[in-house]
């Protein structure tokens, strides 16, 4: 008998490694990986390429009516061992990670009508389950149903230090302390916001990574998930 399908939602705290659990958790069980995170980047790009947003405030209405012109795909870069993101067929992968999109897309990812459009395309995605997906609200809202959910976490100076280190090595100039801000700034907005807030779901495993290599870490998600696949 094949081995059941089962949808793992990942979520947690910005910066602290869910898409690198989620891609190589997905690469291990031969399953489809999205990266919820990226599409609400990708909304923000188009909103910042487009003049939609001044001092950190989106003009709500201007973004909702550019929805309806983004049309936004993953594919998986066998040379760089990556997922890439596409908007309307271009590369903009490099571009949704920079600090101005991390800085902006919270606000952006409060917007309801956003939220809705967002949640529509991912549940299109898991329509053969097998799937992977990581973000703030797979849990919760996108996936109440998944066999396996995990909320992932680490302190705040851990995760400006790993993203601190990624963005130095790729050649951006950035304090540290500035990362900080961004990470804690994103926490807070992130789970006091009205509408799909971050929080545990009450089903779901907690993983702590402040103190847990990368390897550790999935292979504790590996066993998770094969105890639910090979379960009748
Ligand atoms: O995971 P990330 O840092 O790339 O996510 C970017 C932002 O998108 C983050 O500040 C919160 C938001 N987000 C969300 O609101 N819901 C999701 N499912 C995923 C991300």
């Amino acid at each position: 008998m094949p081995n059941k399908k089962i949808i793992i939602a990942i979520d947690g705290h910005s910066s602290c490694g869910k898409s690198t659990m989620a891609k190589q958790l997905a690469q291990k069980l031969e399953y489809i990986y999205i990266d919820s995170g990226a599409m609400y980047r990708v909304v923000t790009l188009v909103a910042l390429r487009k003049g939609l947003i001044a001092n950190g405030k989106p003009n709500v209405e201007k973004v909702i009516s550019e929805l309806k012109n983004i049309n936004i795909t993953f594919k998986w870069d066998e040379v760089e061992g990556k997922n890439t993101t596409f908007l309307n067929g271009e590369n903009v992968e490099d571009e949704i990670r920079q600090l101005e999109v991390s800085q902006n897309v919270s606000p952006i990812s409060t917007i309801a009508e956003v939220r809705a459009e967002m949640v529509k395309q991912q549940r299109r995605n898991a329509k053969n389950k097998g799937i992977v997906m990581d973000g703030r609200d797979i849990g919760t809202v996108v996936f109440p149903n998944a066999e396996l959910k995990i909320f992932m976490t680490a302190s705040p100076e851990i995760r400006a230090e790993r993203r601190f280190k990624e963005l130095t090595e790729k050649g951006d100039k950035i304090s540290f302390e500035e990362i900080l801000k961004n990470v804690q700034s994103r926490d807070k907005i992130d789970s006091t916001r009205a509408v799909s807030p971050l929080k545990k779901a009450d089903d779901a495993l907690v993983l702590d990574n402040s103190n847990l290599t990368r390897a550790e870490q999935l292979n504790w998600a590996i066993a998770k998930a094969e105890e639910i696949i090979h379960s009748k």
